[in-house]
């Protein structure tokens, strides 16, 4: 059998299975195109949240990292929510343990604590507000302004925020290897290349806050829009450009060629590939509805808190 019969042989008995089960397949913007493509759903953390939410299928399929499976089951315990791989890990999920934020907790007593996503589960029940890329400014907006507030784990979106906010925050030092590598160095080098393009930019980049600094004081113009995966694909539908520079990872390329495909989308850095989300494939896809491996399972005392602070999360942007 040739490649490409094999994919589609694969997919095929994937969706047999989809259905004989009941089931939900979720997909990141970051997957490969071939599962992106039978996804009941594509989106970004805040979007497959929400759908994980309010879904009345038996099992829900997660085809992204390990922490946006957990959300999923925080959010809808009753069900079953499997994900084809347990590697597929996140390196801002790692940038913080337990006893790092009991004790940075410990030296702030009084701040409201506010996590990204991008986190375990036992750090998100330490949390008071978790929020995503997509909400993260208006979340923070909306505490109080005498009130401190500790921020984590992304040191680029969290002095993003700080800036967009005007609030001053104390800001966890962590990053995600994918996108600290993106830095205005290299983004003014495209941009010099492709003078014409509009950028997107996600927040988690080495160079957000240089970005927003420069498109304040005009040196970027209005052609910078930093916002989440959905959010850059909703600017790409709605913005009459014919050319995007894109700093994000680069699975983003595939929903945004599908979703505008009049215009050319050019990465920033080609080899921006997120190696946890590549650890989820149409083989191990198959062999989780199959066998419905990997469950994943959160403690219920940790469920309710964590709960709490998504709550927040899930209601606002
Ligand atoms: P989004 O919520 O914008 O899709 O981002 C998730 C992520 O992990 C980016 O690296
Ligand atoms: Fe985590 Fe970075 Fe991968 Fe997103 S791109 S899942 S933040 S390692």
């Amino acid at each position: 059998m040739n490649e490409g019969k094999k994919v589609q042989a694969i997919q095929e008995e994937i969706l047999r299975l989809k259905k004989e089960k009941n089931a939900l397949i979720l997909a990141h913007n970051y997957q490969i195109p071939e599962i992106q493509d039978l996804a009941d759903f594509v989106g970004d953390s805040l979007g497959l949240a929400r759908r994980a939410q309010e879904t009345d299928a038996d099992i829900i399929v997660f085809c992204g990292v390990v922490f946006m499976a957990e959300t999923a089951k925080i959010l809808n315990p009753e069900k079953k929510v499997l994900i084809p791989s347990l590697d597929a890990g996140c390196s801002l999920v790692d940038s913080i343990s337990l006893e790092d934020l009991r004790a940075w907790k410990a030296e702030h007593p009084d701040a409201v604590v506010v996590g990204y996503v991008n986190t375990s589960a036992e750090i998100k029940a330490e949390c008071d507000i978790c929020v995503t890329s997509s909400n993260a400014v208006e979340l923070v907006r909306s505490i109080p302004e005498d009130r401190e507030i500790l921020f984590l784990p992304d040191m680029f979106l969290g002095a993003y925020v700080a800036r967009k906010t005007g609030r001053k925050m104390h800001i966890w030092p962590g990053e995600c290897h994918v996108h600290a590598r993106l830095g205005y160095h290299r983004i003014r080098q495209m941009q010099t290349r492709y003078p014409d393009a509009e950028l997107l930019v996600h927040p988690e980049c080495g160079c957000s806050t240089s970005c927003l600094y420069y498109a304040e004081n005009g040196d970027l113009g209005e052609h910078v829009h930093i916002l989440s995966t959905s959010g850059m694909i909703r600017k790409a539908r709605e913005t009459r450009a014919k050319r995007f520079l894109v700093a994000t990872e680069v699975g983003i390329l595939h929903p945004l060629r599908k979703a505008a495909p009049d215009r050319e989308f050019v990465p920033v850095d080609e080899e921006a590939i997120c190696p946890y989300m590549k650890k989820i494939t149409l083989e191990n896809l198959l062999t989780s509805l199959r066998e419905e491996v990997y469950e994943i399972d959160v403690p219920e005392n940790i469920r309710t808190k964590a709960l709490k602070a998504l709550q927040a999360m899930v209601s606002v942007g």
